[in-house]
């Protein structure tokens, strides 16, 4: 008989597996081809939900910041309705951690403090100081969902649903921050490179702690 005897089966298949599980995941792959270490799919979705729960909570207390300067100057009902988008995302996240019971970050009351503390210091830099900083973390929100919305599968097609819809306005709010002149505020690519670091940094930690 020719053809590859067992044991070169077994090799190969165990090559494949190896490869495949290195490679970019794909939603259900990932399950099978787990390595020791790996998060499972179900932890994935933990995680995202976990990450994002966080963020929109981020983006509210920014926003509160921004308006506890700028809510009574002629800026702050464009500040507002991102405000209540920023409300309606957050709901949901909040809703789905209760759901599937997630595990919420512990570091809420780091973001409690430090997204008020950034949408206040932005705003009293000025209006256009407050919108770089709404384009900046929307950016870094955009790249976020959009890595998401890939990774999962057609069994998570109601979460990836929400955040697209939730990335859809993210980019509005980005292209409102444009707009209103976020490009004028002074040191403009100074400031949007560090929030955008601090937003990554942020966005990493959620997923962990
Ligand atoms: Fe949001
Ligand atoms: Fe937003």
């Amino acid at each position: 008989m020719s053809g590859p005897t067992k044991t070169e089966t077994r090799t190969k298949t165990t090559k494949k597996t190896r490869t495949r599980a290195g490679a970019k995941k794909q939603s259900g792959a990932a399950v099978r081809d787990r390595l020791p270490g790996d998060p499972s799919a179900e932890e994935r979705v933990a995680r995202m939900i976990r990450v994002d729960q966080a963020g929109e909570y981020g983006a509210r207390r920014i926003y509160e910041g921004q308006l506890a300067v700028l809510g009574r100057t002629p800026g702050g009902a464009q500040i507002r309705h991102m405000y209540e988008q920023e409300l309606a995302h957050l709901e949901t996240f909040d809703r789905l951690v209760a759901e599937r019971r997630v595990r919420p970050t512990a570091l809420q009351p780091v973001w409690h403090l430090a997204g008020f503390a950034l949408g206040a210091a932005t705003a009293l830099m000025g209006e256009k100081a407050a919108m770089a900083c709404t384009v900046a973390v929307e950016e870094v929100i955009d790249e976020h969902y959009a890595s998401q919305a890939e990774a999962l599968g057609e069994d998570e097609a109601p979460l990836k649903e929400t955040i697209e819809r939730f990335r859809a306005e993210e980019l509005e709010h980005r292209d409102l921050g444009l707009a209103s002149g976020a490009e004028q505020a002074p040191g403009y690519p100074l400031l949007t490179a560090g929030i955008k670091r601090a937003s990554r940094l942020a966005i990493w930690l959620s997923e962990r702690v």
